[in-house]
């Protein structure tokens, strides 16, 4: 019996003869994992956010986590982040030992702007360690207004921007991710992003 139902793909990245060049050139090297390819990939990062340092990560997860961590929080330290996104950004920070608090989001946007992340760092009993704004779908927030806040508050920004590479802003030019408004920032290639490595992130620091 024929099955006429239409099957719709989760992910299906625009792929060309030379992506899968490129595959087939690591698949026939001796660097299935780790090699020299990565290496480029994360220079070549750098290169594009105007970034010092880049770290290929398994996947956008990863990369909050690795964020997260290296923010090495003390006992009731708090996390801000959006309150529409994927559970990844919340997940990471309680994993690595912080309490996570909602920011309201823009109705239109779903991002957080300036006004809802003051407003949570009210609402928030104890010391705010941390935001994570989202560019959700790739709609970056607004970083410069965003950290004028952070900065009164002595909060480190991590850009989630695991939706948004090659995005920018036009307030000043500089490319979401790139850490001009933020200590880190991050990234996944998943194959529903706007870059896929298959599963893949990034983790950003200026
Ligand atoms: C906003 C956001 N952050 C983080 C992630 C996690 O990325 P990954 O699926 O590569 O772990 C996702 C994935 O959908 C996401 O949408």
């Amino acid at each position: 019996m024929s099955d006429s139902r239409t099957i719709y793909h989760y992910g299906a990245p625009y792929l060309e003869q030379d992506d899968i060049d490129a595959v087939v050139d690591v698949l026939k090297s001796k660097w299935l994992t780790t090699g020299p390819k990565v290496s480029a990939f994360e220079a070549k990062l750098n290169e594009i956010l105007g970034c010092k340092y880049s770290v290929a990560c398994s996947n956008g997860s990863s990369a909050l986590y690795l964020a997260s961590k290296a923010l090495d929080f003390a006992d009731g330290d708090i996390v801000i982040v959006p309150s529409i996104t994927f559970l990844a950004t919340a997940n990471a920070p309680h994993m690595a030992g912080a309490k996570v608090v909602f920011a309201d989001v823009c109705p239109k946007k779903g991002i957080i702007t300036p006004e809802t992340f003051a407003g949570a760092i009210d609402r928030a009993e104890g010391t705010v360690r941390a935001v994570f704004p989202v560019h959700l779908n790739g709609v970056p927030c607004a970083m410069d207004s965003i950290a004028d806040v952070a900065n009164q508050h002595n909060i480190t920004i991590v850009e989630d921007a695991c939706h948004a590479i090659g995005g920018g802003y036009s307030i000043d030019g500089s490319m979401v991710g790139s850490c001009a408004h933020s200590s880190m920032s991050t990234f996944s290639f998943h194959p529903v992003k706007n870059l896929a490595t298959g599963e893949g992130g990034g983790c950003h620091n200026k």
